[in-house]
């Protein structure tokens, strides 16, 4: 291809827009906060967890469609006011589209690229959503509206063609043939650049014949992705118009292409803080997403006039495709679309920066000379030399006939190739139209379907795919699944979807379901095995996760708004079911606690993904089965506080009795690889290959054994600030409030040497440990019922635990095929000064210790001795001199304030001490009074009575901590998931008898320490004769 450079325009920079959408469903249940705000073409993002932290960036054109809007009678989203700030998709057209248009019509490659996380908005920009069209049906709309003004200049012809990149593979969205296993392929040509080899083009003379191919791209996008199990939030989907424009007069052609890209989610797989995962991120998750970013940093450096060796167009399929539009031959637009809402904040954020580095590209676009037209000119040429020699041939009339007649043939030749040049495009347009005229037929039917019988609706995760394919249930019996043999069956692809999965019965304006064997069905939300009675309005899920909607009978269908029915509300369905919910009337209480909120959704969206999991488990033959747990955080903090809840994945080895725990993270990585030898196994299945074994180390459904942490027990620490010892049996709850064991364990005082303190060490004021040596035991001495063996004996257990600042766990040795075993495992820590710090930790916080549950083939957990300090005798030291209250002071005004918090408490200090003198002149003076000078007496009595002190407050310490395990025991108690009213009623009775022991030992303890206290005090005013 020829082209020629612009003369105006050297250098076009990436237009950058961005567009912030109104909060979706979820954001406003959550309570959400907006943290975007807009003043022209700048935009700022406030972080919502540091009010001073704001950044602000300026865009080309920045884009508020996030409030101020009202939708009229058809549904058009207008601005409340003319003239308001709300962007629609009018005004968004007017800056992006326009551009496009005029670029392509002078003959520039135009690309408009859409990136932003998923559910940001970014297929609402550019496809659009009902009445509400995106800029593709508008750019076409005008564009077709441009050709016919300007048909008198010029003759145009525009090629339309769709295809999606999923997992690295094209797939043609416009091909009628079935699917190229492995995708299209992309080559490279000298002049053409990278293309897809294979591609349908459709000639195109209209836009609603344009609307219609997308439509029928849409449907291929969303069968496809039910039958590869696939998520199309993760593929890219691009649309290509080529505009050819021929100027009779000037004999000239231009050619322009115009790339259209819904780019996937940007969002970033965060591995949850926990273990990185053995097999790497899914390689192809979005291998083009990240080539694309990597590209566009690599240019955004060029443009700053960093040196960049090396622009890695080539290693991602978009990249290739899309090397033109970045930093080649185009004028290139991004618009970046972004959620308002505080909780995206980090996508946000991310978006903002993204857009920031493309906003620096530089492109060069040049206009486009056809060659083609070039090859038509210089045809003509060479038949105008011809006829020149022909015709001197001819005056000279004594050459061979044989020359005249080569050069006839040539001519003919010649004529032949012009006239099929410029005919394809008409004979291809005819085609198109015909096949265009059949699509249209096959709608109108479709609406008339709709109008007369009752059908199922497709729902979909990407809203922009949902109720695309219906499917129709007339008068009659109608087998559903796989089979598409027999006249009477409805086909439908899909994980989990047998060859006859059920049977619809459509008779007096009745519908019915009737699963047939094993074959999983859900109807709102419960799994069915009856002949059910379908109402209007229904969500049925058939298979893993197929799931549709069910319309009735036109006269039962009433005006009823049916968009409330999404993908979200399918799988709040399920998780109600399974007594997950957000609750009715406790909707308010979850308002309030976004980090329910959060979980929630996590279920929510794990749930169908689990189910699929599970169902390419069972196919593949791979032996493991996967279900969601809620983890309660709170039971590692220790100070046992309500943190927040994780939802995490357990892995079972069927048979095997074999247990992991994912974290989310790792599951939906592993998911995406699943999915990748699912495909392949499928496509292998269909060649009719044996499926060659995956070996462990590749194999997604497979990890090696390890260490599973079963449960934690709390040993409160508060004791030891009083020097006072403990011996506790310890409740090990697991993470889904299970009792996994008894713990015997012990926190003993003892001398540097090891020997146990006596009652005469307690102290009655902890702050006397201030500076001073402490040394304590903590003895496990053994473990009870452990569940975990119970269930099979081939297993073992280890404690593990961590003090105070020590980073790395110590463990007990493994114990193995014992239910009760003995651990008599004893560890001796000092603190050889102790700080406040320390002591404000022994007083507020538990050592928390982890029951690990073993496994045959897995190693033991070893105690990492290197980071321990320890005394010559082997003591470990947890705080060592002076090293506590010192924190490192790198800037001068924090020792600044250091200094001045030290005066205060020099202060303090000396205040402190001139009261404590006076009080005790008082008491002195108060004596002497009552006395008569008998104050010898008084003063010798003051040991005898802390001691008492002392034990008394030994007494209610131990007391305190049965309270404490009373009460952890109730912030535990939750209802079991499959309670029904009953079992509810069971719970609340439970619940109260528990809360009314909490309070009666809670009280028991206080009024003996009451008691105690004043039996005390009565004996010392007794001794130092008050009364006498
Ligand atoms: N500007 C807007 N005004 C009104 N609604 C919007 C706007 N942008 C997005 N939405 C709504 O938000 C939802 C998600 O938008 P959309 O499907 O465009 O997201 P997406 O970025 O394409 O997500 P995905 O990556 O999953 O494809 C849709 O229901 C859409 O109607
Ligand atoms: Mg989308």
């Amino acid at each position: 291809m020829r082209a020629k450079a612009s003369d105006m325009h050297g250098k076009d920079c990436v237009k950058v827009a961005v567009r912030v959408r109104p909060f979706n469903k979820r954001e406003r249940d959550a309570g959400s906060r907006c943290i975007i705000s807009m003043v022209s073409s700048s935009i700022i993002i406030q972080d919502p967890r540091d009010s001073q932290n704001r950044r602000s960036f300026c865009f080309d054109y920045a884009y508020w469609s996030h409030s101020g809007f009202t939708k009229d009678q058809g549904g058009l989203c207008v601005p409340e006011e003319p003239g308001g700030r709300y962007a629609d998709q009018d005004s968004v057209f007017q800056d992006l589209g326009e551009g496009i248009l005029e670029n392509a019509l002078q003959g520039y490659n135009a690309t408009l690229l859409a990136y932003g996380q998923t559910g940001s908005g970014k297929s609402y920009s550019m496809v659009g959503y009902g009445p509400n069209k995106g800029l593709v049906p508008k750019l076409c709309e005008r564009l077709f509206q441009a050709i016919r003004e300007n048909q008198d200049s010029r003759q145009c012809q525009v090629f339309f063609s769709m295809l999606e990149i999923y997992n690295e593979q094209v797939i043609d969205l416009l091909s009628r043939g079935s699917r190229t296993p492995g995708g299209l392929r992309v080559r490279e040509e000298q002049q053409r650049g990278f293309y897809v080899e294979g591609l349908r083009t459709v000639p195109c003379d209209s836009a609603p014949q344009v609307e219609q191919l997308m439509e029928q791209g849409t449907r291929t996008r969303t069968t496809a992705a039910t039958h590869m199990n696939a998520n199309s939030s993760r593929s890219h989907m691009l649309i290509i118009l080529q505009l050819k424009q021929i100027f009779s007069k000037e004999s000239i052609t231009k050619q322009s292409n115009i790339n259209l890209v819904d780019l996937a989610g940007s969002e970033r797989q965060r591995s949850s803080g926990s273990e990185a995962d053995r097999l790497k991120e899914g390689t192809a998750i979005n291998l083009s997403l990240t080539t694309l970013g990597n590209v566009i940093s690599a240019l955004a450096d060029v443009a700053v006039g960093k040196k960049v060796v090396h622009i890695p167009y080539r290693d991602s399929i978009l990249t290739k495709l899309l090397q033109s539009a970045l930093g080649g031959n185009s004028r290139t637009v991004m618009i970046a679309t972004l959620s308002p809402a505080d909780i995206c904040y980090e996508e946000s954020l991310s978006t903002l920066r993204y857009a920031e580095r493309a906003k620096r590209i530089q492109n060069r676009a040049v206009v486009n000379e056809s060659p083609t037209e070039r090859l038509v000119k210089e045809l003509k040429a060479e038949n105008a030399r011809l006829l020149q020699r022909l015709s001197r041939l001819g005056q000279e009339g004594r050459r061979a006939n044989d020359e005249t007649k080569e050069l006839r043939q040539l001519l003919t030749h010649n004529e032949l190739q012009i006239r099929a040049i410029q005919t394809l495009w008409e004979q291809h347009l005819q085609e198109a139209l015909k096949d265009w005229e059949q699509q249209y037929a096959n709608i109108t039917q479709e609406r008339r379907m709709m109008q007369m019988h009752p059908y199922i609706l497709n729902i979909n995760e990407d809203a922009q795919l949902s109720g695309v394919v219906k499917l129709f249930i007339q008068e009659g019996e109608w087998d559903i699944g796989l089979c598409d043999s027999s006249q009477r069956s409805i086909s439908i692809k899909g994980l989990g979807i047998q060859e006859r999965h059920a049977v619809f019965r459509n008779e007096e304006r009745r519908v019915t379901l009737t699963p047939l064997a094993e074959s999983k069905v859900i109807v709102n939300g419960h799994a069915v095995s009856q002949t059910t009675e379908l109402q209007h309005l229904d969500r049925l899920i058939l298979g893993s996760n197929c799931t549709y909607l069910f319309i009735g009978y036109p006269s039962e269908r009433g005006g009823d708004d049916w968009s409330r029915y999404d993908y979200d509300y399918f799988q709040s369905e399920l998780a109600a079911a399974e007594g997950i919910h957000l609750g009715g009337s406790s909707v308010g209480s979850i308002q309030a606690d976004p980090s329910l909120l959060a979980v929630f959704y996590d279920y929510i969206k794990l749930i169908p993904m689990v189910a699929e999991a599970n169902q390419m488990s069972q196919e593949l033959n791979k032996a493991v089965e996967f279900g969601l747990e809620i983890k309660n955080l709170a039971l590692s903090d220790p100070k046992g506080h309500d943190l927040e809840k994780e939802i995490v994945v357990r892995v079972t080895a069927i048979g095997r009795k074999q247990v992991w725990i994912w974290s989310k993270a790792k599951f939906v990585n592993r998911k995406f690889l699943m999915e990748e030898v699912y495909q392949q196994h499928q496509a292998e299945k269909m060649e009719g290959l044996s499926t060659a074994a995956l070996p462990r180390d590749k194999d997604p459904f497979w990890d090696p054994v390890e260490p599973l942490l079963l449960g934690t027990a709390h040993l409160w620490l508060q004791s030891l600030a009083f020097r006072i010892s403990l011996e506790e049996q310890l409740e090990v709850m697991g993470s889904e409030g299970t009792e996994e064991a008894i713990l015997q364990a012990q926190l003993v005082p003892c001398t540097s040497t090891g020997l146990p303190l006596g009652e005469d060490d307690i102290l009655i004021d902890p702050s006397e440990l201030l500076g001073r040596r402490l040394d304590f035991q903590l003895v496990l001495d053994q473990c009870c019922g452990l569940r975990w063996i119970k269930e099979a004996r081939n297993r073992g257990v280890q404690i593990g635990f961590r003090l105070f600042d020590s980073s790395q766990p110590l463990y007990t040795p493994a114990v193995w095929h014992n239910v009760n075993p003995l651990l008599d495992h004893r560890v001796h820590f000092t603190s050889l000064h102790t700080s406040q710090r320390l002591l404000d930790y022994l007083q507020s916080s538990a050592v928390v210790l982890e029951l690990w549950g073993l496994q045959e083939g897995c190693t033991d957990l070893k105690s990492a001795l290197e980071g321990l300090r320890m005394t010559a005798e082997g003591i470990i030291i947890i705080e060592e001199e002076g090293t506590a209250d010192t924190a490192p002071l790198d800037s001068a005004e924090l020792s600044c304030s250091v200094r001045a918090l030290q005066q205060d408490l020099e202060k303090l200090r000396s205040a402190n001490a001139s009261l404590r003198k006076e009080n005790e002149s008082l008491r002195e003076q108060l004596n002497t009074a009552r006395n008569g000078g008998e104050s010898v007496r008084g003063r010798s009595v003051r040991p005898s009575c802390d001691a008492e002190f002392a034990r008394a407050l030994k007494v209610f310490y131990h007391s305190m901590t049965s309270v404490k395990g009373q009460l952890q025991r109730l912030r535990r108690h939750r209802p079991s998931e499959e309670s029904d009213l009953l079992g509810l009623r069971l719970f609340v009775d439970e619940h109260g008898r528990l809360l009314r022991d909490f309070s009666e030992q809670l009280e028991q303890s206080v009024s003996a320490l009451k008691q105690d206290v004043a039996a005390i005090v009565r004996r010392k005013r007794e001794r130092s004769g008050i009364w006498s």
